[in-house]
């Protein structure tokens, strides 16, 4: 009888704060739609599918969606994935920053790490298949495919190459970003983890890493990666020729990511560092420019804010 009464007690105490909950509930907003994205049909679908509820200002509350403490969640998460990305708005982007954006949300999705992963589970429908993402992948591609590299372009690459070549003399005096990570010289000989190609603007990319990121990625130590492990990721253009086979141009510019996670610790253990065409011109003003890096990777923050996976071997 008694172990009964405390039951029932307790029952209705949880009843009560779950209702009185529901009291306390974030608004989420439904701002008109003042420039939606144009793309095919197919393509379209799977954004609005899979994307739309977090990143446009049509979202698709469910009933669940509307209970406390779920709706919480949905509000932080329809907040700042519409700050980051929003379809609905998307004409008030430039031309390049919709190319930009496209390009983060396909390369998004093949690293899994969008849609997010807790609204996959009560939202199943949202989910991507191979399909879809060969769907997006291909969007993407028919962006370049009347982009056939210019003789200015060729010319260009082949002066920055011979240039390249040399800059380990050139560049006696290492630039340096303003949170006084410098440009290091050294990642030619680091080994390649990864090539992505980013092919609605037209640019090539490889990822090295240095003896620490290799090691750590043979050992399966990669989350978190040890301190130490740095990442450069070098863009170049790339061209193609009418038969579509592709080279790579000029350089473009040089990312470094490095792991420390005492020094570095405002943006999770990682410093950042950017220098933009063969003149090493450091990106950002002041040392704030890293947030910039860091929010980017923030989707897959699961990974230790790392996309690359190297290949295990
Ligand atoms: C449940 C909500 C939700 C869904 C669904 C979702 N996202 Fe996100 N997305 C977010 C949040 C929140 C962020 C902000 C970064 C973070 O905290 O992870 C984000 C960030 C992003 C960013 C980085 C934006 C920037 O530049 O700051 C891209 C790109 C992105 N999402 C693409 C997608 C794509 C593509 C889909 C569909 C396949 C998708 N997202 C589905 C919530 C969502
Ligand atoms: C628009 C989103 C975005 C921003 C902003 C961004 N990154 Fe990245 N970064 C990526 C994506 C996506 C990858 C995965 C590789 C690829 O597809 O190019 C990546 C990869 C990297 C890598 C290779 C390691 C890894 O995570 O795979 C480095 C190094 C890197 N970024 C450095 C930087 C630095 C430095 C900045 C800021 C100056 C920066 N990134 C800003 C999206 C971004």
């Amino acid at each position: 009888m008694k172990i009964r009464k405390s039951f029932l007690i307790v029952i209705t105490g949880g009843l009560v704060i779950f209702i009185g909950l529901q009291f306390i509930r974030p608004e989420i907003t439904h701002p008109p739609v003042t420039g939606d994205l144009q793309a095919p049909p197919d393509v379209k679908a799977i954004f609005e599918r899979a994307c739309y509820d977090c990143h446009s200002n049509e979202t698709n509350l469910r009933w669940y969606d509307r209970v406390a403490p779920i709706c919480w969640r949905v509000a932080a998460h329809v907040n700042s994935g519409r700050a980051g990305l929003n379809f609905s708005e998307w004409n008030k982007l430039a031309p390049a920053d919709q190319e930009g954006k496209l390009w983060e949300s396909v390369n998004q999705a093949i690293a899994k790490a969008m849609p997010l992963k807790d609204y996959e589970m009560l939202h199943t429908e949202a989910k991507l298949s191979a399909t879809d993402v060969a769907i997006l992948k291909r969007y993407l591609l028919s962006m370049v495919h009347d982009r056939p590299a210019d003789t200015a372009k060729l010319n260009a690459a082949s002066k920055q190459y011979n240039y390249w070549k040399k800059s380990n003399v050139a560049l006696q005096l290492l630039p340096k970003a303003a949170n006084g990570i410098t440009y290091i010289p050294d990642y030619k000989n680091w080994q390649a983890i990864s090539t992505t190609e980013r092919l609605d603007n037209g640019t090539m990319r490889v990822i090295f890493g240095n003896d620490i990121a290799v090691r750590a990625a043979h050992s399966g130590r990669v989350n978190p990666w040890p301190n130490g492990t740095t990442f450069a990721k070098v863009a170049w253009d790339q061209l193609a020729d009418k038969e579509g086979n592709v080279t790579t141009g000029a350089f473009k510019q040089i990312e470094y990511m490095i792991k420390d996670d005492r020094k570095y610790a405002a943006t999770h253990g990682w410093g950042f560092a950017r220098f933009k065409t063969l003149k090493m011109v450091p990106y950002g003003k002041t040392a704030m420019f890293a947030t910039e890096c860091i929010n980017c990777h923030q989707p897959v923050a699961n990974r230790d804010f790392v996309f690359t996976s190297p290949l295990k071997n």
